[in-house]
């Protein structure tokens, strides 16, 4: 495991995607998978300012989010197919028909789970794995539990999650209270998992997920298993790991 911390978030964001550059500059057509949140809008930030300046193209990357609400349309303007065209999509030249995220408004939420794990697995293999974490270590939307689920599933949204994400709506009872999530084994799969945790709110919550018990109930816990896990924290949720 390879622990980085920042001093400010600039610096952080510049790591973050100059990993990203350099994957797809070594294999241009690299998958990625993509995680939405607050965490990772700094780092889609500076690719946005390294493709203007023509230092990466991303026309022959493959991608695949991590997670949507169930039962938000597409085009809300909190679904995560619109944060992803807002943040990066839009912005760059990734062909649409290599993006991939669950579709939440389908009619059988199982058969679309079961259509996105087959659409991983025909790309082999995600070389890089984005993911932030949530205040009660989850990873994805794969929350908390005594059991863990490998692929991609429907998840009840713990009412933590809920309050996390609120800030994003009008008020807490918009929260969708369900979402599609990859599963942790297929997180776990990916070649390489950057980790990114930002604020003082999350100190203890990272330092236990990457330093104590491996465990279901910490999701982020099982991180710790993973052969090629780079974490990249700002100076307050590194505080505890010095
Ligand atoms: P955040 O969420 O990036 O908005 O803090 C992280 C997460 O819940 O995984």
């Amino acid at each position: 495991m390879n622990i980085h911390t920042f001093a400010n978030q600039q610096e952080l964001n510049e790591a973050g995607a100059g990993i990203i550059i350099g994957l797809i500059q070594t294999k241009p057509d690299a998958v990625l998978g993509l995680a939405t949140g607050g965490t990772p809008v700094g780092i889609y930030e500076e690719l946005v300012k390294s493709y203007n300046k023509g230092r990466v193209s991303f026309k022959s990357v493959t991608s695949f989010n991590l997670d949507e609400y169930v039962g938000l349309p597409e085009d809300h303007q909190e679904s995560y197919h619109t944060y992803m065209k807002h943040h990066l999509f839009a912005h760059i030249d990734l062909p649409a028909e290599q993006i991939h995220i669950p579709d939440g408004n389908a009619a059988d939420a199982e058969e679309e789970c079961n259509r996105y794990n087959r659409e991983i697995e025909k790309a082999k293999q995600i070389d890089l794995q984005i993911l932030g974490l949530g205040h009660n270590g989850h990873i994805g939307f794969n929350e908390p539990d005594q059991s863990l689920v490998s692929g991609t599933h429907l998840v009840e949204l713990q009412p933590e999650t809920r309050e996390a994400n609120a800030r994003f709506f009008d008020s807490i009872d918009d929260v969708p209270t369900q979402a599609l999530t990859m599963g942790v084994g297929t997180i776990l799969k990916a070649k390489t998992i950057l980790l990114i945790v930002r604020g003082a709110d999350k100190a203890e919550i990272v330092h236990r997920a990457l330093t104590g018990p491996i465990t279901t109930e910490l999701p982020a816990s099982l991180l710790q298993t993973h052969p090629n896990l780079v974490v990249l924290l700002d100076a307050e949720a590194g505080r505890l790991f010095v």
